[in-house]
């Protein structure tokens, strides 16, 4: 059924359709945000051997570590030296392919039309932060779909903080009440977890806070674009 037609019939859209409960307002202009594990199972042993592979990169890569120390403070990250991980490794190939699987699922939740146009992952990169470390907010430019998948989440570790990309439009708002509801939050924090995938369109702001547990955290983030 259409929206014209279920407004015709006076049916009620569920809440999470974008209807508020009994009321004659409706949420459009949604940001969505996509988070799954990876595969179903068998992740902690590959997620193991990943943090390995990570670590060896960091050590290898001279480049990366200069850069980090300027740009990075107290993490390493091969954004600006190493960053088409999925070319030179077969590990980061293997997981580009079931990235991409996710890519692919989270753009037709956006109602993306990609039928007889290709995606393709443009960049691949390890992020290590170890206790101090942060990320200040940022958006990742030249691509259209961006995201992070974990691969060591110690307990207490920052998780990934989304703005409402609106922020800067709300001039004379009020503060919010102290029961807002999610979709009027300004902003969401996902825990980072473990074999999980987070998805979300590549403007979109977001940070994560110093990790302030003496372990590190180590994510690989990536970008996609579509011809
Ligand atoms: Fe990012």
């Amino acid at each position: 059924m259409t929206t014209a037609n279920l407004q015709a019939s006076g049916l009620r859209f569920s809440p999470e359709a974008g209807y508020l409960s009994g009321m004659p307002t409706r949420a459009w202009f949604s940001t969505f945000i996509y988070h799954e594990p990876l595969l179903c199972a068998g992740q902690a042993r590959f997620n193991t051997e990943l943090a390995a592979e990570c670590r060896n990169l960091r050590d290898y890569d001279a480049a990366g570590r200069r850069w980090s120390a300027k740009n990075y403070p107290g993490g390493y990250t091969s954004y600006a030296s190493l960053n088409q991980l999925h070319k030179f490794s077969s590990t980061f190939a293997g997981l580009e392919r079931k990235l991409t699987a996710h890519v692919r699922r989270f753009a037709a939740q956006l109602d993306m039309d990609l039928r007889g146009r290709t995606i393709a992952m443009t960049d691949f990169w390890v992020n290590i932060m170890p206790e101090h470390a942060a990320h200040s907010l940022h958006l990742h430019p030249l691509s259209f779909l961006s995201g992070t998948y974990y691969v060591s989440t110690p307990r207490g570790c920052p998780g990934l903080k989304f703005e409402d990309p609106r922020l800067s439009k709300f001039m004379a708002a009020p503060p919010k009440t102290t029961g807002v509801r999610p979709a009027n939050q300004p902003h969401i924090t996902y825990p980072a977890k473990a074999g999980h995938v987070i998805l979300f369109e590549s403007w979109l702001r977001h940070e994560v806070a110093a990790n302030r547990i003496m372990t590190a955290r180590i994510s690989l983030s990536f970008n996609y674009n579509w011809s």
